[in-house]
């Protein structure tokens, strides 16, 4: 009986990574410099979030910009052209305009032939509910080849006089080449959740439907992102060591069979607090948060890719992926390298 379940796994189909690629804008902006435009100190941000500096995309940059570059590059590591690809899904929450999506921008900016494309909106987690959709669309046999995306650009709807916020967040994106996995590597499981009840906690209230822009709205200033920092703090680290432990339960496997845990990067002390609570050795941890900031989306990718280029990611690893996000949404992939 065990025999034949080994058998079925080694049988059971899944998705893989292909091949990543990442981009960051070039302008970086420090704490330091944060500290001439808002009242904090380099000190508050490190110690109450890890983070010391971040990038900023210019002022002519927008979300499907960084998302081809990133595109481009998972692309070229994957040795494949656009045509090579059968579909664009793009998670973001700052899309260039509210329609069309960011993932057509993108596909605009690749130069790919009537490719369908779509965005996700499931904040930071998105990367990872593109992975769960990419999963099923291949398997079913929909697509063979998904170029999956996860862009972000907050710094354009931070409000840059609120301390709360201006100091979180980064701007970047991640791009990952997905399909049929040949042999034991690939996805092993997925859990994924969401709480609508809980939104008010993080978003940007002006702009939908709900509060169309006008000039109230703007001189309220409700077109920028506002958060309640703490309670999102609280859910993030109970709603991430949930989906970690199911995730690893689903796919079989114990917190000692983790070879690398790459949290969504939103607060070193979040990820922190989730390795504990998994009992994860920080060695063990990802972190980078302290050159991007909060990226979103991009977080996942940028890891997983940084991981890959300085060779620490060995055939057969397993990696437990893990987010929090606007919705709430949070999810997690285990992943066999
Ligand atoms: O990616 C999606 C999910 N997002 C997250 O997971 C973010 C989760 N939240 C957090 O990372 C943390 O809650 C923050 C980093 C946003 C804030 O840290 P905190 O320890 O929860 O601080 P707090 O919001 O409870 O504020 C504590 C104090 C306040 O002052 P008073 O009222 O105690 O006098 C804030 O006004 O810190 C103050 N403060 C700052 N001080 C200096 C808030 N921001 C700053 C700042 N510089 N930038």
């Amino acid at each position: 009986m065990i025999f034949k379940n080994i058998v079925m796994a080694k049988n059971k189909r899944r998705i893989k990574i292909r091949s990543l690629g990442f981009y960051a804008p070039e302008k970086v902006l420090t704490n330091l410099d944060l500290e001439k435009m808002v009242d904090t100190s380099d000190e508050w941000i490190v110690t109450r979030t890890g983070i010391r500096k971040r990038r900023i995309a210019s002022e002519e940059e927008a979300t499907s910009d960084l998302a081809v570059e990133a595109s481009k590059q998972a692309l070229e590591n994957g040795r494949l052209k656009v045509k090579d690809i059968d579909l664009i899904i793009l998670a973001t929450s700052t899309p260039d305009t509210i329609f069309p999506s960011t993932a057509c921008w993108a596909q605009k900016g690749l130069g790919t032939d009537h490719v369908p494309a779509f965005d996700v909106s499931a904040g930071c987690t998105g990367f990872l509910y593109g992975m769960i959709m990419a999963e099923g669309m291949i398997l079913n046999g929909t697509v063979n080849r998904i170029l999956l995306i996860g862009a972000e650009l907050l710094t354009k709807v931070v409000n840059w006089k609120d301390r709360n916020t201006c100091v979180l967040f980064g701007d970047a994106a991640g791009a990952a080449v997905i399909e049929e996995s040949d042999d034991e590597s690939g996805m092993l499981s997925y859990y994924w959740k969401a709480d609508g009840n809980l939104g008010n906690l993080l978003s940007i209230p002006g702009g939908g439907t709900r509060m169309p822009t006008s000039p109230r709205t703007v001189a309220q200033e409700l077109h920028y992102l506002q958060m309640k920092g703490n309670e999102v703090f609280k859910h993030a680290v109970k709603r991430m060591g949930e989906a970690a432990l199911e995730s690893l339960k689903l796919a079989g496997l114990k917190r000692e069979d983790i070879d690398h845990f790459i949290p969504h990067q939103a607060n070193t002390r979040i990820i922190e607090a989730t390795g504990k609570r998994l009992n994860i050795p920080p060695e063990k941890v990802y972190t980078n948060i302290d050159r991007y900031g909060n990226v979103s989306v991009a977080s996942i990718p940028i890891s997983l890719q940084e991981l890959n280029q300085e060779r620490k990611l060995k055939k057969g690893n397993i990696i437990l992926m893990d987010a929090f996000g606007a919705g709430f949404t949070w999810a997690a992939v285990t992943y066999r390298w």
